[in-house]
C-alpha cells in the first residue's frame, strides 16, 4: 500500500494537525495505554507490564517537555488570563514527573508498581481534563495560530521521540546491574 511519498507529495502542510489537534491526540494515546495497563492489572505478565509501563513514561514525559517548552509559553504570551492555569499545569507535570521517575526506576513484580502506574494515571486524567476544558478552548478564541504551533510542536516531537535529543536519562544497556 505505500505509495511514493516522492510523486504523492502534496501540501503537507494542511494535513498536519494543529496543535490542539496533536496534543488531543497525545491524551487519547496515553490514556488508551493506561487502559490497557489498568485492565490488564491480574493478567499481564511483568514484562508486558514494564513494556506498556516504560511507553506510557515515554510519551508522557516527551508530550509535557513539548507542552513546557513551545505551548504553554505560547498561551502564556497570548491568552491574558492564562497565569494560574499554567501555573496549576506546572504543579501538575512536576507531580507526575515525580511518579515517572519511581515508576522507570522500579520494576513491575510488586504492589507499588502498579499503583505506581494507576496512580499516574488519575493524575494525568485529571490533569488532560483540564487542559482540554480550560486551557485549549482558551487557547482557540485567544486567535493563536495553532496551525503553527503545531507544526512545532510536531518536529519537536518526533526529534524528542527518535531520541535525538540527549537527555541524558535513558541508557538501559548501560545498566550493570
Ligand atoms: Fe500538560
Ligand atoms: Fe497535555
Amino acid at each position: 500500500m505505500a505509495k511514493s511519498a516522492k510523486s504523492s507529495r502534496k501540501n503537507t502542510k494542511s494535513r498536519n494537525p494543529d496543535a490542539i489537534a496533536l496534543l488531543k491526540n497525545d491524551h487519547a494515546e496515553v490514556t488508551a495505554l493506561f487502559e490497557k495497563f489498568e485492565k490488564g492489572q491480574k493478567r499481564l505478565q511483568d514484562a508486558q507490564k514494564e513494556q506498556l509501563a516504560q511507553k506510557i513514561c515515554k510519551m508522557l514525559t516527551v508530550h509535557t517537555q513539548i507542552e513546557e517548552e513551545i505551548f504553554y509559553p505560547a498561551c502564556r504570551e497570548q491568552i491574558e488570563d492564562a497565569e494560574s492555569l499554567l501555573a496549576e499545569a506546572k504543579v501538575e507535570h512536576q507531580s507526575a514527573k515525580e511518579l515517572i521517575a519511581q515508576i522507570q526506576d522500579g520494576s513491575p513484580g510488586g504492589e507499588e508498581y502498579d499503583a505506581q502506574v494507576i496512580v499516574l494515571g488519575e493524575y494525568v486524567r485529571h490533569h488532560v481534563k483540564e487542559e482540554q476544558n480550560e486551557l485549549f478552548p482558551k487557547a482557540r478564541k485567544s486567535g493563536m495560530d495553532l496551525k503553527a504551533l503545531g507544526q512545532e510542536l510536531a518536529e519537536r516531537k518526533s526529534s524528542l521521540m527518535a531520541g535525538e535529543e540527549d537527555e541524558g536519562a535513558e541508557n538501559p544497556s548501560m545498566a550493570a546491574q
